[in-house]
């Protein structure tokens, strides 16, 4: 792998965040999606652009795995080097002025995970992982307490009907989470997956669990969880993918195996004894 110059990156989501911060939403900079309860702002798909271009002044090999269809992208994993980008995650928060948004960039080389960041604006929060170099929060190293399990903190989750739909998806996940909240500290939803997530890594939630995500809600918190020490994957258990959809489960290892058993149980009881965990 080549040497990256990470700063930079860091500095441009830092700008990317800033542009949050600057938007004027109004109804000529709203779009519904199809879905249902689905938007996206011109901010969205502006700052996806903005990231593209610079990135390709650093690594103009690089392929394009992000959410909005700008130019480049083209969701495959199938480059060398690709950027998994979620220019606004929680995008309905953004729109509404709920102050929980973040900008989510990861870097893929040769299939794997290599670099994360993602930056709340509102609260100048930077979460950042390089593979093999840890992690940080605003340059402070952050490391997972093993010894949490389900009952010593908060559990994250987050649901959209455009993901989740209104079926048996939404309700497991609905039974996992009346089990959660009888046994943890206490439940939250925030309304973005990567800030859900990476709040395993600062050590804020002791597990975080969401049914359907795209591999741009997870790819940069992934890395971010992993180098300080938390665990992620699909909720069987089995690795993330980089391409196509995916539940998400996330924790300490204790809280982890917990969730895990607690979502599969919830399965169960709503599948009946047949099914499966995506
Ligand atoms: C969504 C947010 C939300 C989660 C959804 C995601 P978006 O991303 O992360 O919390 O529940 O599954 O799609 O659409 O705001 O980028
Ligand atoms: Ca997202
Ligand atoms: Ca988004």
């Amino acid at each position: 792998m080549k040497e990256i110059n990470y700063d930079q990156l860091e500095r441009w989501v830092r700008e990317a965040g800033k542009m949050m911060l600057d938007a004027h939403l109004n109804r000529d900079t709203v779009h519904e999606k199809a879905g249902g309860a689905n938007f996206v702002t011109d901010y969205d798909v502006a700052i996806q652009q903005f990231l593209i271009a610079r990135f390709r002044t650093l690594l103009p090999e690089a392929g394009y795995y992000g959410e909005e269809d700008t130019e480049g992208v083209d969701r495959s994993s199938a480059a060398e080097y690709v950027f998994y980008i979620d220019p606004i995650d929680g995008t309905t928060n953004f729109m509404l002025g709920y102050p929980q948004s973040c900008v989510s960039v990861g870097l893929a080389y040769r299939g794997r995970m290599a670099a994360g960041f993602i930056y709340n604006p509102y609260t100048d929060q930077m979460y950042r992982g390089i593979r093999g170099r840890g992690s940080t929060l605003n340059g402070r190293p952050l490391r997972v307490d093993d010894s949490k399990g389900v009952a010593d903190g908060l559990i994250g989750f987050d649901c959209i009907r455009y993901n989740e739909g209104t079926g048996e998806t939404i309700d497991i996940l609905f039974q996992a989470v009346k089990e959660l909240y009888r046994t943890a500290l206490a439940t939250r939803e925030g309304g973005s997956a990567a800030l859900g997530l990476v709040q395993v890594a600062s050590g804020a939630h002791v597990a975080y669990i969401q049914m359907v995500l795209k591999p741009y809600d997870y790819a940069a918190a992934s890395v971010i969880v992993e180098e300080a020490g938390g665990i992620i994957t699909r909720m069987d258990g089995s690795p993330l993918p980089l391409d196509g959809t995916s539940s998400a489960l996330c924790g300490t290892r204790r809280a982890w195996a917990e969730a895990k058993e607690i979502v599969a149980q919830a399965e169960r009881d709503i599948r009946g004894d047949r099914g499966s965990n995506e």
